[in-house]
């Protein structure tokens, strides 16, 4: 695997792998990877003839500089995740790359009404950061195609809006969710999380799994699931940020008709902020 740290040395790379005409296959990640980010990858290989992995710990989509500066740096053990995993190119650009004016005055992409809904809400200005971050990799990068995991589902979709809006020629592929043996969804968050709380933390997808068997019954009470469901949670030691049941194609309240559902869930516990969701098809 090649480690590229500069954007020409990258810059030649990329230009000999178009001459081959092959396909590229790009995932952005902020390191620190499991087995969720491994799973892109091998998805991303299916697609294309080569795979570039980005790693850069994007600043301007920290709503504090705690959660950024404690957000763990792995770099040594990512690099042998990634070999095993046989990827073309790993991508670790600078602040200066991305960023070459610095982060204060720095053009950002503002994608509007997604960008201020549920996790936009709970963290104002974390999508206008992964949106400008993610822009400026694809336009480093110039993949074919773009992978990106359903666990941040509104990410992947404000993502795919983007690429629609700025007539960006890239596929979005999205991964499914992968889960430790209890059903917590894997973050690089979770080592955070205590012993005692780690065990209680399941909860959030089994509570949200529960449900989905109920929705089909109930389309006129999804406020009183929500309710019901903040307050299991809550019982588990949870603070919820929303728990909310939406379209999955817009995220939009969902008018009767709506097949494609999605149930959406923040919450806080032992001071971690842990998301997950189940996509739930009507047909
Ligand atoms: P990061 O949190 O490192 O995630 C990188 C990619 O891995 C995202 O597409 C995310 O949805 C996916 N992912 C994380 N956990 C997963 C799991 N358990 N199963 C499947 N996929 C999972 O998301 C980001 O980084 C950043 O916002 C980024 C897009 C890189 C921009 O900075």
């Amino acid at each position: 695997m090649n480690v590229i740290q500069n954007n020409k040395e990258l810059q030649n790379l990329i230009s000999s792998m178009r001459k081959e005409n092959a396909k590229i296959a790009f995932v952005p990640t902020m390191g620190n990877l499991h087995r969720g980010h491994l799973s892109l990858i091998e998805l991303a290989k299916k697609h294309a003839n080569y795979v570039i992995v980005s790693i850069f710990v994007n600043p301007i989509q920290f709503n504090d500089d705690d959660d950024f500066n404690n957000y763990p740096r792995t770099v040594e053990s990512d690099i042998d995740k990634l070999n095993s995993a046989d990827v073309d190119l790993l991508f670790l650009p600078s602040r200066q790359d991305l960023f070459p004016l610095g982060t204060e005055f720095a053009t950002q992409i503002h994608i509007p009404e997604i960008s201020d809904d549920l996790c936009g809400r709970v963290r104002p200005g974390h999508f206008e950061g992964v949106a400008s971050v993610v822009l400026r990799l694809f336009n480093i990068v110039k993949p074919d195609i773009a992978i990106f995991g359903q666990k941040d589902f509104q990410q992947k979709l404000l993502i795919e809006r983007m690429i629609c809006d700025l007539a960006l020629n890239i596929k979005v592929i999205t991964a499914p969710i992968i889960r430790e043996a209890d059903g917590l969804a894997m973050s690089s968050r979770n080592q955070f999380l205590s012993a005692s709380k780690r065990h209680e933390a399941c909860n959030l997808y089994r509570v949200i799994k529960e449900v989905q068997y109920d929705i089909h019954k109930n389309y006129d009470k999804f406020s009183l699931l929500e309710k019901n469901l903040k307050k299991e949670l809550t019982k588990y030691g949870f603070s919820v940020d929303y728990i909310a049941i939406r379209s999955s194609i817009n995220l939009n309240l969902p008018e009767k008709e709506c097949k494609n559902l999605i149930i959406l869930v923040s919450a806080i516990i032992d001071n971690v902020r842990l998301i997950d969701n189940i996509l739930i098809d009507c047909n």
